[in-house]
């Protein structure tokens, strides 16, 4: 294990009905509220009103800043930041799934940012003097709606530029945790299937990458990292099918819930690597081609087994094929993996998102733009070069 230092000061509040103390909570940390979320918030039913009164018995102000969309924009972040000025707001709650939390978090940022907020995010990793980290933000509250992306406890926001069509991430603890989140299992219940089903992947994804990545000597015995990084993987794995089974349950979509926030924030990669080489080729997928996170990660996921089926350095992926399928045949891991996922709804190949063989290369030169260092590598156990990244990326057509 290396050495680590491990901070996160996120309260977490739990349980079915919790959502209703936003007025309270929010309340500890400001008198008006910017309330960061999506520009359509039908599919809420009803709890923007009751947020809304919560907010208004408690004694806060409150501005809408309807904005967000799936693969938020550094647009979206501009007219959130622009509007919390004009409005003064002195507190952010961040509502809905992880675009809108992570766009909460540029916009409480972007407030007090004094630089083009495309600096404060690492969109390119070869120029380390290009990203310029936010060293202050507006309190933060989030409030959950979708098991996924673990923003509600770590200090990640990940956005797009549209202009230069990049998706990559801000990763600051100085000052993006939230203050508080609440996970109201409630709030999940109305998920659209699809939406349910690539959040599992996702979380599965942030679990399955570090321990894929693992720096590591454990091959063939698990070490405590793996045990408890397996403990959550499996938990998601098994249980997504039955929360689709079963979508008003609320201790099945509250058990999801949390797993997904254990899944990302930070506990479970204390001491060893986290290299998250399936992302970055997955957000190259969500910018060009507007593909859901989730789905983008299903493909990347059996793309690397596949890949790695044919790599002498493969034992780790040999230990998680072991461990979940039962068989340390990567081909066969990647078929049952396959199968697990189309039967949760949610797209294997890159050619259902939309790409083909002609757009393999544009795609590997978006990964190298963005997520390659000065080394000409894309960082992973071991780093992997642009020619292997196209290999990838046509393997998962
Ligand atoms: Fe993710």
């Amino acid at each position: 294990m290396n050495n680590f230092e491990f901070y996160n000061p996120v309260k977490i509040i739990y349980g079915p009905g919790e959502a209703a103390r936003a007025g309270a909570v929010v309340a500890q940390h400001g008198k008006k509220a910017l309330i960061v979320t999506y520009s359509d918030v039908s599919f809420f039913g009803d709890l923007f009103d009751r947020l809304h009164s919560s907010l208004a018995q408690s004694g806060v102000a409150y501005v809408d800043c309807q904005v967000a969309t799936a693969n938020p924009k550094i647009s979206e972040a501009e007219r959130g930041i622009a509007l919390g000025k004009e409005h003064q707001a002195d507190v952010v709650l961040g509502v809905g799934g992880g675009s809108a939390m992570d766009l909460a978090k540029v916009i409480a940022a972007g407030i007090i940012y004094p630089h083009d907020i495309r600096r404060m995010i690492k969109f390119t990793h070869r120029d380390a003097a290009y990203q310029i980290p936010p060293k202050a933000a507006l309190p933060l509250v989030l409030i959950p709606t979708l098991p996924a992306t673990a923003s509600e406890m770590n200090p990640t926001a990940v956005i797009t530029d549209e202009v230069t069509n990049r998706k990559s991430y801000v990763w600051e603890p100085a000052c993006l945790y939230a203050k508080a989140s609440i996970l109201d299992p409630t709030l999940t219940l109305t998920l659209p299937r699809y939406q349910t089903a690539c959040g599992a992947v996702d979380a599965i994804s942030h679990v399955a990458e570090p321990f894929l990545f693992s720096d590591e000597a454990t091959f063939g015995n698990l070490a405590l990292h793996d045990r408890l990084q397996m403990a959550v993987i499996k938990t998601l794995y098994e249980n997504a099918p039955k929360v689709l089974q079963n979508p008003a349950d609320v201790a099945l979509r509250g058990l999801m819930q949390f797993s997904a926030t254990i899944a990302l924030n930070g506990w479970l990669t204390c001491g060893v690597q986290g290299w998250t080489p399936m992302h970055q080729m997955g957000h190259v997928l969500s910018s060009h081609f507007g593909a859901t996170h989730g789905a983008t990660l299903a493909c990347m996921m059996l793309a690397w087994m596949r890949h790695f089926a044919a790599r002498k350095q493969n034992a780790r992926f040999r230990l998680f094929a072991g461990q979940l399928f039962g068989t340390e045949d990567l081909l066969a891991a990647a078929d049952a993996f396959e199968a697990y996922m189309q039967g949760l709804g949610v797209q294997t190949r890159i050619s259902q998102l939309g790409c083909t063989a002609a757009d393999v290369g544009a795609l590997a030169q978006g990964a190298v733009d963005v997520s390659f260092s000065a080394d000409d590598t894309l960082a992973s156990i071991p780093p992997i070069t642009r020619e292997e990244v196209e290999a990838i990326y046509a393997l998962a057509l």
